[in-house]
């Protein structure tokens, strides 16, 4: 975990709170964070989920590995400690965008088991919804896929630290949901995201606000 090194800085809170924000967008925030190795899925299953959301009126809003390493995360490389503050930041965006009402969907490898446990600290803390979603299939799978071309790369030992070759890939042990790309078509790994929302209640606002305040008005 990283010490702060500013110091003189003020927590300021506003006056609209995150209940008035779930009135306002009639959804609650919350992150779906994908993990699993590269190739796995993760992406794919994320896109498929956005869409599903959007034609249910959720608002959603994917953050990539790849992408991010385009931006806020340029600086950073395949390190311990860079995947390590990769993670970090991303669980820090991720949890933003929950505050504000979106529902994130966060597909990183992250490979450590502790970092993806302080992304969920960070959420939970706050009173934040964090669902750990497994995106597992085996390595053999993922390296038969390769979409872009990088397990190749790794096997001619022209990318180093690369997951599951010569990086570690740390299972979750109690993800709250497991799916098996290998074995499941993206259709039924969003039915299977889409059930456990609703079966938690997760979509639906009136039961966040009735558990924060005891009231809601349509
Ligand atoms: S993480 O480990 O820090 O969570 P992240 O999800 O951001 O990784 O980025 C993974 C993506 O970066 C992979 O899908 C792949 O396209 C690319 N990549 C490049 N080098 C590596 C590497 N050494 N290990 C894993 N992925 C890599």
């Amino acid at each position: 975990m990283h010490k702060k090194v500013a110091t003189n800085v003020f927590w300021q809170d506003g006056v609209v709170t995150r209940e008035d924000r779930i009135r306002l967008l009639r959804q609650t925030g919350l992150t779906i964070w994908f993990t699993g190795l590269s190739g796995s899925g993760k992406t794919t299953l994320a896109i498929a989920l956005e869409q599903q959301l959007l034609s249910q009126d959720k608002a959603s809003y994917r953050l990539d590995g790849d992408n991010m390493r385009f931006g806020i995360n340029k600086n950073l490389g395949f390190s311990a400690e860079d995947r390590r503050e990769n993670i970090r930041r991303v669980g820090e965006v991720s949890k933003v965008l929950a505050d504000a009402g979106i529902i994130a969907l966060s597909s990183f490898i992250s490979p450590y088991r502790e970092d993806r446990d302080s992304v969920r600290a960070l959420h939970e803390r706050t009173g934040l919804r964090f669902l750990e979603v497994y995106v597992d299939c085996t390595l053999e799978t993922a390296e038969s896929r390769d979409p872009k071309g990088l397990y190749k790369k790794a096997r001619r030992g022209e990318i180093k630290n690369f997951t599951g070759i010569d990086d570690p890939y740390e299972a979750p042990v109690n993800a709250d949901i497991h799916l098996r790309s290998d074995h499941m078509t993206v259709a039924e790994e969003v039915m299977a995201v889409m059930t456990y929302l609703h079966q938690n209640d997760l979509l639906n606002p009136k039961s966040i606000l009735s558990e924060r305040s005891g009231k809601y008005d349509d």
